[in-house]
């Protein structure tokens, strides 16, 4: 990455850097209703501050003197090796943001070899999304459904359309209290945003009157009902894995006790995240989260975390403190509603060049070299 080499020339069309005019790129260009369904949280916000102030607590203190010329960002992920530790989170309801949604995300992350998560609530059907990647990395995101037949589908469609990893978000078995949304009046579910991954399931429409084509109404107030499951415990781990035989992540580990479950229960990785402050108001930081969690683990299964990584040294800072792997949320949408495709590619591109040089002036060459011992905390 010798961006400063490209610089004598710039691209008259460039895109921003910074993140924060990304932001305010796609508050120009978003209606309030999806600018706040991407942008707000759950209650007063207070999670998603302590997301960004967690980053800002843990401190890196470079290392001088260390032949950081040639680097390492590669990571090794169940038995497959990955270009750099970034993925995108999965995040549905994409074409809220814009009109090529899941599928310009998809696309830019093939191009990065970056893998691309979708999620059980994307507009486009997983396979369609499939389709667009070819070969590139790509896993899958289930919202556990109430009905077990969906979940069953949902886990055979992903295996037959070569995702290879199955993340299975725990921390959304419903909606909740999102003050903007309600403000705005506007959850994009309800107009049908987002559900078109269940429209086109077997299983799913089998239990429709109607065809959702016919009666679509209807069709989105049976996904209302039975998108989330609030009745699961750990005893139902065991029909994830009877399944499929994918790797399967439990997303939304907040808790050490939970992540020795997850572990005890016989998961294959672990993903510390609070959605992005969407869940719970006034939980604990992602970042926080997750040293007690390493802890807990002691390497038997990869963490991997999410929430608040807006920089280059946030990434640097997350695997120092022991996560495998990162996945990027907010960014990359900003850059999807400002530039589709080419605005979540740059995103990209700058996150991992920015992690890279800010690893390489902490004196560190590789992913696998980074240990907390770069870090201290600090107020
Ligand atoms: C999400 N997230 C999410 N997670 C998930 O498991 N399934 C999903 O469908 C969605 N959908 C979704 C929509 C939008 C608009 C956002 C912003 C987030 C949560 C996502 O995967 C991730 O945990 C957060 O985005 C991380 O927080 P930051 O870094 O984006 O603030």
């Amino acid at each position: 990455f010798n961006v400063y080499q490209t610089m004598p020339n710039p691209d008259p069309n460039r895109l921003p850097v910074v993140y924060e005019e990304w932001e305010e790129m796609a508050r120009e260009v978003l209606e309030d209703g999806p600018y706040y369904y991407v942008a707000g949280g759950a209650g007063g916000e207070d999670t998603m501050k302590a997301n960004l102030k967690a980053f800002s607590r843990w401190k890196i203190v470079p290392r001088m003197l260390r032949d950081v010329e040639e680097r390492d960002i590669s990571v090794e992920l169940f038995g497959r090796t990955y270009q750099s530790p970034l993925m995108l989170a999965p995040i549905g309801v994409q074409s809220i943001i814009h009109p090529d949604g899941e599928i310009a995300s998809a696309r830019a992350c093939a191009e990065m070899n970056v893998p691309y998560i979708t999620s059980s609530a994307s507009t486009k059907p997983m396979e369609k999304i499939a389709e667009e990647m070819g070969d590139a990395p790509r896993w899958f995101q289930l919202y556990w459904n109430r009905d077990p037949e969906v979940t069953k589908s949902f886990l055979q469609r992903a295996e037959a359309s070569g995702y290879s990893a199955i993340v299975a978000t725990l921390d959304t078995p419903m909606m909740a209290w999102r003050e903007n949304d309600l403000k705005n009046v506007y959850l994009p579910f309800l107009v049908g945003e987002g559900v078109g991954n269940y429209l086109t399931d077997p299983a799913f429409c089998a239990k429709l009157d109607k065809s959702p084509h016919e009666d679509p109404t209807s069709a989105i107030m049976h996904w209302t009902q039975t998108f989330g499951n609030p009745t699961l415990t750990w005893k139902d781990i065991a029909f994830l894995k009877e399944n499929t035989s994918l790797p399967i992540l439990l997303k939304g580990i907040l808790h050490p006790e939970d992540a020795k479950l997850a572990v005890e229960h016989g998961v294959d990785g672990i993903i510390v995240s609070n959605h992005g402050g969407r869940q719970v108001d006034g939980a604990i930081g992602a970042l926080d989260a997750l040293p007690l969690i390493c802890d807990e683990v002691k390497n038997e299964i990869p963490v991997l975390m999410d929430s608040g990584i807006r920089r280059g040294s946030d990434i640097v800072k997350a695997l120092a403190l022991g996560a495998k792997a990162v996945l990027i949320g907010r960014p990359c949408m900003y850059g999807l509603a400002v530039a589709g495709e080419r605005g979540v590619r740059e995103v990209l591109q700058n996150l991992t060049a920015d992690m890279d040089l800010t690893m390489a002036l902490a004196g560190e060459r590789s992913i696998q070299d980074l240990k907390r011992s770069i870090l201290i905390e600090k107020d």
